[in-house]
């Protein structure tokens, strides 16, 4: 059996009319890295709070390493780290200041408090800015020294809530070397995020959370398999022919066929009934429709569906159920 960081069942909070929090399941493996995906207000940072012992659940139950978060807050609150919009830094102490201040208050002798602050500070690449007031900090140094005052004491379960929304491209790519460098270290990350591939590259495990409530869940292969094993790209030569081989697509595959933006470009989706190779002979027949009605293909590209296509499958498929 594997041992679980996070349990709940069941777990509800309400703020008035609003069912935040809507009966939320989630095992959460330890010593792994599990992404909680959603749009935003889907309720991922109220569930956050509830199992960091921040907020007070309205029904179910949560516990973490086995503790209960109600009865047993303190056993919880020994062993969990958060960092989000709730981040102690001051912004008007150095990036040496607060994490010495901070390792002090979490009962470092002094020497023992600036090495450990000059070790993080170095290994999430902020030694340069060490000296520096943490308001001139770009964004993504902010969260990366967030991430350092979070995890001063090792903690086995880190709560990383949107720690790359509003990053750049490469400050979202340090933010997850450092995620990686933490669960190495033996930490549970608990990481909510609103981008796909983000989950994609760094969880393994996903629960997908929409209006409170989780609407999938698995690793990023069964969340993948569960849609359809893969999507069809092609390039036409003419985009006089695109109408037609919407059609032909349409009708030889029994999907919905997107337009891309590009006039020459289409995307659909293959069933294949979940495996490759159905997915592979789909597409086949699909080039020879396209060859039998005149329409010439340039370029064709059979691939895994992204964690973007999952998303939508699983939400228009809750929109027909609703
Ligand atoms: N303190 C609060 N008081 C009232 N409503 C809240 C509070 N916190 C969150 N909500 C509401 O609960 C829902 C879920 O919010 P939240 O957990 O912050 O979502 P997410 O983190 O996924 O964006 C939203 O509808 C939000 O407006
Ligand atoms: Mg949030």
């Amino acid at each position: 059996m594997t041992d679980l960081a996070i349990e709940t069942t069941g777990l509800v909070k309400v703020f008035g009319d609003n069912r935040a929090v809507d009966g939320v399941d989630l095992r959460v493996p330890a010593g792994t890295v599990y992404g909680v995906l959603g749009p935003n207000g889907a309720g991922k940072t109220t569930t956050v709070r509830m199992l960091a012992t921040l907020l007070r659940p309205d029904g179910g139950e949560a516990r973490v390493f086995g503790k209960d978060v109600q009865k047993d807050a303190d056993a919880v609150r020994s062993r969990v780290s958060l960092t989000g919009q709730y981040a102690s830094v001051d912004e008007d102490l150095t990036g040496t200041e607060n994490l010495v201040l901070l390792a002090r208050l979490l009962g470092h002798a002094k020497p023992a408090a600036r090495d450990r602050a000059a070790q993080l500070l170095e290994a999430f690449g902020l030694r340069e800015a060490a000296g520096k007031q943490v308001k001139n900090y770009s964004g993504g140094m902010r969260r990366r020294i967030d991430i350092a005052a979070s995890i001063l004491n090792t903690p086995d379960l880190l709560f990383l809530d949107e720690p790359t929304t509003g990053l750049d491209p490469r400050s979202r790519n340090q933010v997850w070397d450092i995620v990686r460098a933490v669960v190495s270290q033996g930490t549970t990350v608990l990481l909510t995020t609103q981008y796909l591939d983000e989950a994609d590259h760094l969880a393994s495990r996903i629960a997908v959370i929409d209006h409170g409530k989780v609407i999938a869940e698995g690793t990023k292969g069964e969340l993948k398999a569960s849609v359809g094993s893969g999507a069809v790209h092609l390039r036409l030569r003419d985009a006089d022919q695109r109408p037609a081989a919407e059609r032909v697509l349409a009708e030889a595959l029994g999907a919905e066929v997107l337009l891309d933006p590009d006039p020459v470009a289409l995307t659909a989706r293959v069933n294949g009934r979940g495996s490759e190779r159905g997915a592979a002979e789909q597409a086949a027949h699909a080039l020879a429709e396209l060859a039998r009605s005149g329409i010439t293909v340039d370029n064709f590209a059979l691939g895994q569906p992204s964690l973007d296509e999952v998303f939508l499958a699983l939400t228009d498929k809750k929109g027909e159920a609703a």
